[in-house]
C-alpha cells in the first residue's frame, strides 16, 4: 500500500457511508401509497364517495361541509391507491376530488349537488401528493369518522352489524375492537364477507391519508404506525377473502394495535 491509498480509501468509506445513510433515511421515510386497492372495490368505494358528497351537499347538516372535506379526501385517496394512480380517468376523479374539497373549505355546498356531473370537465390532478393539506386541512375530522355513529361517527353498514351490540354502537372503533377480542363465527364470516373487505380497504386509505401527516417530532414513528395502520388494514381484506376466521382476528388486532400506539404516542399531545 502506498502512502496516497490510505487517505483516498478513507474518502471512499466515507462517501460510500455518507451513501448509505442517506439511502437508509431515504427507505425509512417510504410511501404513503400502494396500489392495494383491486378494480371492483375501487369501483364501489368510490361511487359511494360521490353519492355521499351530493347527498351531504344537499342537506342542511352543519357538519357538512367538514365530511365532505374528509370524504373527498378518502376518494383521491381511493385513486391514490389503485394500480394505475395516473390513468385519465383516475386523474380526473381525483382533480374532481380536490374540487370538492376546496368547494367544501369555501362553504359552496351548491356547487358539490351534481358531483358526479363535475367529474369528466375537471382538471386531472398529479398522482403525487405535495401537500396533503390541500385535500383535508387535519387529520382530526377523519378520526372521528370511525366513532360511533351517535358520536358522530359515519358508522358501519348494516351486514357488518352480525351482533346486536354492534347495531347499538355503530362505528368502526367498536366493531374493530369486537372481531379483535373474539374470532368470528364461520356463519357471521359469510355474512360480512362483501361489506367487511370494502370497509377495511377506507380504513387503509385512511391510514395512507393519516401517513401523509407525520409531524416533524416523531416522524419515523407517525409513520411506522400509520403504514401499521394501512397493512393491516389490507391484510384484514385479504383474511376476510380467504374466509380465515383466525388471520381476521389477527389482522383486526394488529390494526387496532396501530390506533392504540398512535394514540398513547401522539393524541392529547
Ligand atoms: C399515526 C397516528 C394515528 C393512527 C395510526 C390512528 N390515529 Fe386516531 N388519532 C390520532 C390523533 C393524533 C388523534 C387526535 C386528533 C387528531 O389530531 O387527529 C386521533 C384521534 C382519534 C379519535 C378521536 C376523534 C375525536 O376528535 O373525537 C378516534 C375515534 C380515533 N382517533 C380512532 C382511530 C382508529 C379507530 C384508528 C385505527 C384504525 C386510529 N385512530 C389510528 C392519531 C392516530
Amino acid at each position: 500500500m502506498n502512502r496516497y491509498s490510505l487517505p483516498l480509501l478513507s474518502a471512499i468509506a466515507v462517501g460510500i457511508l455518507v451513501i448509505a445513510v442517506n439511502l437508509q433515511a431515504g427507505g425509512a421515510k417510504g410511501s404513503a401509497w400502494k396500489p392495494f386497492l383491486p378494480d371492483d372495490a375501487f369501483k364501489a368505494l368510490s361511487e359511494r364517495s360521490m353519492q355521499t358528497i351530493e347527498e351531504a351537499a344537499k342537506s342542511a347538516d352543519k357538519n357538512a361541509a367538514e365530511r365532505i372535506e374528509v370524504e373527498a379526501a378518502v376518494l383521491a385517496g381511493y385513486t391514490l391507491s389503485v394500480k394505475n394512480p395516473k390513468d385519465d380517468a383516475i386523474s380526473a376523479l381525483r382533480g374532481a376530488a380536490l374540487n370538492a374539497a376546496e368547494a367544501a373549505r369555501k362553504n359552496e355546498l351548491k356547487k358539490l349537488i351534481d358531483f358526479k356531473k363535475s367529474i369528466a370537465a375537471a382538471p386531472k390532478a398529479p398522482a403525487e401528493v405535495k401537500d396533503i393539506k390541500t385535500y383535508l386541512h387535519a387529520t382530526e375530522p377523519m378520526m372521528k369518522a370511525f366513532l360511533s355513529k351517535a358520536k358522530g361517527g359515519e358508522g358501519i353498514h348494516a351486514e357488518l352489524q352480525y351482533q346486536p351490540k354492534l347495531k347499538n354502537l355503530n362505528g368502526v372503533e367498536a366493531l374493530l375492537s369486537t372481531l379483535a377480542s373474539k374470532k368470528i363465527s364461520d356463519d357471521n364470516l359469510a355474512k360480512v364477507s362483501k361489506e367487511l373487505p370494502l370497509m377495511a380497504y377506507r380504513v387503509a386509505v385512511m391510514g395512507s391519508i393519516t401517513y401523509e401527516f407525520a409531524p416533524k417530532k416523531g416522524a419515523e414513528k407517525w409513520r411506522e404506525y400509520s403504514a401499521a395502520m394501512r397493512d393491516s388494514a389490507i391484510s384484514l381484506a385479504a383474511q376476510t377473502h380467504k374466509k380465515n376466521g383466525e388471520g381476521v382476528m389477527k389482522a383486526a388486532l394488529a390494526l387496532e394495535s396501530s390506533c392504540i400506539d398512535c394514540h398513547s404516542e401522539f393524541k392529547n399531545k
